[in-house]
């Protein structure tokens, strides 16, 4: 028994390789490119453990997928993979395309060709689960119903654009080659090891830092923001009893304006690690807004909560002050992913919005 996971050196997919290496010794074979979103340093504490192999390689490269699946013969495909910030999707769309709907495509192919090769029994029980976003679903007006699994696709942005078009191949594949996929559209991810590209993590290292805490346009855009462990359990639970063929939207029933999350994290560091200048709030800078910016989104979690017996179990309360307090405690990660590319990143967004 082994899962293959793709994306593994990610945010959400570091993650979830630890939390999955901390329940059980089913081995993991992590194929990653190590982009600049790909760190090995998030999968330190499995340096040396043997149910853990790491492998540097593109989810394009067909030939690379097909050995691995030969080799290690995995029962299921779990597929973090992918570009996943959506202001580099407006600045450079062309990788998006190219991982997000080419890689998808390579890995169901890739998929298919050993699920069809294998015996009755382990063909029934083969899952290919695809990480997918609430983004596909576009925006909601302010008092619009949550999204359900039955929502129109109505993507905005490059980025969901092309989530979207992986969503498309993945029903495609169930529908026409009958592969057993599972689909998850989950909402806003924060936790530790996220990169500090994404709204939490770059206000924390910013504030930290006495640097402006850049809010796009008015701040009342509405996420709804999930602690990334509670992100593992949902995925682990689909893995375990998601039905062939399904979808699962995945929330933290925890809707908040981006403006709301920022104060919040200013008065956790506040007493946490006052600042001789005054509080952090000082620091909010309100600068133009994203292209395209969706207004609102908001998961209904029931199906998952009534099929599978998921909720979150973390409330926004404790989540955010487990995550500032991980940043607090990790600055040596924090400059690290800092130095280098990052900061020609942070220019070309940044500069353009003063
Ligand atoms: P991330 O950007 O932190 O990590 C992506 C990982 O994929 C990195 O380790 C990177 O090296 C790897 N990767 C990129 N291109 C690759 C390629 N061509 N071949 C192999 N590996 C490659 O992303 P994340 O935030 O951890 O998101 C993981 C998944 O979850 C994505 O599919 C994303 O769309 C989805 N998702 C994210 C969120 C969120 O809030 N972060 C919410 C819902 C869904
Ligand atoms: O909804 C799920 C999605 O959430 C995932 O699919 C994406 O991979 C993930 O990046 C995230 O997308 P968002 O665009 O919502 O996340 P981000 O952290 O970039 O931004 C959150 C909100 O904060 C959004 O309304 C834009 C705003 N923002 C972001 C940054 C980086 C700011 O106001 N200032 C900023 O500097």
């Amino acid at each position: 028994m082994t899962l293959l996971v793709t994306g593994g050196a990610g945010f959400i997919g570091s993650n979830f390789v630890l939390d999955w290496l901390a329940r059980s010794d089913e081995p993991v074979v992590n194929l990653d490119l190590l982009t600049y979103a790909g760190n090995l340093r998030n999968l330190g504490p499995l340096q040396g453990d043997a149910r853990h192999v790491f492998v540097q390689g593109d989810i394009c490269d067909r030939a690379l997928v097909d050995r691995l699946l030969a080799e290690h013969r995995p029962r299921a495909l779990v597929h973090f993979a992918a570009e996943s910030h959506v202001d580099r999707s407006i600045l450079g769309p062309g990788a998006f395309v190219r991982t997000n709907v080419e890689g998808t495509f390579t890995l169901l192919e890739g998929a298919r060709t050993h699920w069809s090769a294998l015996a009755e029994a382990e063909r029934a029980a083969f899952r290919f689960l695809h990480v997918s976003t609430d983004e596909v679903y576009g925006s909601l007006a302010p008092d619009a119903p949550a999204f359900t699994e039955a929502h129109p696709y109505e993507p905005s942005s490059p980025y969901s654009a092309s989530k979207a078009a992986s969503d498309h191949l993945v029903r495609a594949w169930h529908h026409t080659y009958g592969l057993p996929v599972l689909t998850t559209n989950c909402s806003n991810n924060y936790g530790p090891y996220q990169f500090p590209e994404k709204l939490i993590p770059l206000v924390i290292a910013n504030a930290l830092a006495g640097q402006p805490l850049p809010v796009y346009g008015d701040g009342m855009q509405v996420r709804d923001w999930l602690y990334v462990g509670d992100h593992c359990s949902a995925i682990r639970a689909v893995l375990a009893r998601g039905g062939a063929g399904q979808t699962y939207n995945i929330g933290g029933w925890n809707e908040q304006p981006n403006i709301e999350i920022v104060h919040t994290i200013c008065a956790l560091l506040d007493e946490l690690r006052p600042r001789a200048e005054g509080p952090h709030a000082r620091l909010v800078t309100h600068v133009s807004d994203r292209p395209g910016h969706d207004r609102r989104y908001a998961i209904d979690a029931r199906k998952i909560e009534r099929e599978l017996g998921w909720r979150p179990a973390e409330t926004f309360a404790s989540g955010i002050r487990r995550t500032v307090q991980w940043y607090l405690e990790h600055a040596g990660w924090v400059a690290e992913v800092q130095s280098g590319s990052y900061r020609d990143w942070v220019a070309a967004n940044y500069e353009q919005r003063r």
